[in-house]
């Protein structure tokens, strides 16, 4: 019995959610330039849930549903408060607050179909209303209730903010929320899909992926990305900074894959709307700063970039406070997990790999006394 590090190249289940074949991504067979150039974030959530994209009717219906739903119970809002505010990450709010919402479900332990249909959409929508409360409350702001009359994205800013965000905002945000929905068998997704394989409920397979997604090898690059772009300063410290960073074998955020050899599909889209985006903020250093990031890597590590490298300075441009954009991730990545979550519960059986055993062998027992 011999382990794969990593699992890498491991196909430990099939899926219909989404696909990366010759690194191109497409969900339910839809290719994410097609969806990002036409479709709503709601629309993506449907098809990822559903297989199919929504009739007008059947769309009008979703969005309602979503928004009949953002509300949280008061209670997690008010737990919140008594966070240590300036000291917890969102990140570490939003992983608590999601297994604090099932408290609050009566469903939370009905496995039918109907109910996790239900809870699905209560998830998605309430997730939108956790991270936005939480970064008002912290500023010690209220939250903010949805407004109906505006789409998934364009809620987020304004219960973000308290401002209604302009049209340039919410397509880059719709945009961005496309191109992070879902993504295979990622590690946060295929973690959701480990913990409700023991037929566990959806509130702990979401909490289980945001704990993963957490981390700065999978969704956390993307803050760190602003980090080190922060600490650059300028394009012309590029060089040398990337320079330290790779001699002393650190590993830059935003670059390289498990799976794109061929580069990231995502990246060309984020990458232009930093180049708009930051175009009209009149700070295009952040995207100059990137560019020069990016051709530095390639140069000397043959790395590309990948969804998290771009969407920094594009949330940064959006006037997002950096520890938001692996929460925002979060708020997108739902949907996947979702997904795979009814998938994976339609068609379930454990998951319980074997590990490869490396250690001391026959070793007996010696007393407490004798050691
Ligand atoms: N910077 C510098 N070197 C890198 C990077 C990087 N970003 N990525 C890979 N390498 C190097 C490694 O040091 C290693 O070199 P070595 O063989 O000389 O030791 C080689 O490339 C292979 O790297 P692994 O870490 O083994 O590749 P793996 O497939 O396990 O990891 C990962 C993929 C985690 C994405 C990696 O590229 C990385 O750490 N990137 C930075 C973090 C990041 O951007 N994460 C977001 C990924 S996208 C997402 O999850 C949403």
């Amino acid at each position: 019995m011999s382990s794969t590090r990593g699992l890498e190249g491991v196909v430990a289940t099939t899926s219909s959610v989404s696909s990366i074949v010759d690194d191109v991504l497409k969900y339910q067979g839809y290719h994410i330039d097609d969806l990002t150039e036409h479709a709503s974030f709601e629309e993506v959530i449907y098809l990822l849930w559903y297989g199919e994209l929504p009739t007008k009717e059947e769309y009008n219906n979703f969005r309602q549903s979503l928004m009949d739903n953002m509300s949280v119970p008061d209670e997690i809002f008010d737990y919140m408060k008594h966070y240590p505010v300036d000291k917890v990450r969102p990140m570490a709010a939003l992983r608590t607050a999601v297994s604090q919402l099932s408290l609050y479900d009566s469903e939370a332990d009905d496995m039918s179909e109907e109910a996790n249909q239900r809870k699905a959409v209560r998830l998605q929508a309430q997730i939108l209303s956790l991270v936005t409360g939480f970064a008002r409350i912290r500023k010690g702001k209220d939250p903010i209730k949805p407004d109906p009359a505006l789409s998934f994205s364009a809620n987020f800013l304004y219960m973000l903010n308290g401002e209604e965000p302009d049209e340039t905002s919410i397509k880059a945000f719709n945009k961005a929320m496309i191109l992070h929905a879902d993504h295979e068998l990622n590690a946060s997704t295929f973690t959701a899909r480990v913990c409700v394989a023991t037929l566990s409920d959806m509130y702990s397979g979401v909490t289980a992926a945001i704990g993963a997604l957490k981390g700065p090898l999978h969704g956390g690059a993307n803050e760190r990305v602003m980090g080190m772009l922060t600490d650059i300063g300028t394009p012309e410290n590029v060089d040398s900074h990337v320079q330290k960073l790779l001699d002393n074998k650190e590993k830059v955020m935003g670059f390289g894959h498990r799976v794109y050899k061929t580069g990231d599909p995502r990246a060309k889209h984020l990458r232009e709307m930093s180049r708009q985006l930051t175009e009209v903020t009149g700070e295009s250093k952040w995207y100059d700063m990137s560019m020069k990031v990016e051709e530095k890597i390639e140069n000397e590590k043959g790395l590309l970039p990948n969804v998290d490298f771009f969407s920094a300075s594009v949330y940064h441009s959006l006037g997002i406070d950096h520890d938001l954009f692996t929460p925002i991730f979060a708020v997108s990545r739902t949907s996947g997990w979702i997904a795979h979550i009814l998938e994976q519960y339609e068609n379930n059986r454990l998951i319980r790999p074997r590990a490869e055993y490396v250690g001391p062998e026959n070793k007996t027992y010696v007393s407490l006394e004798e050691r």
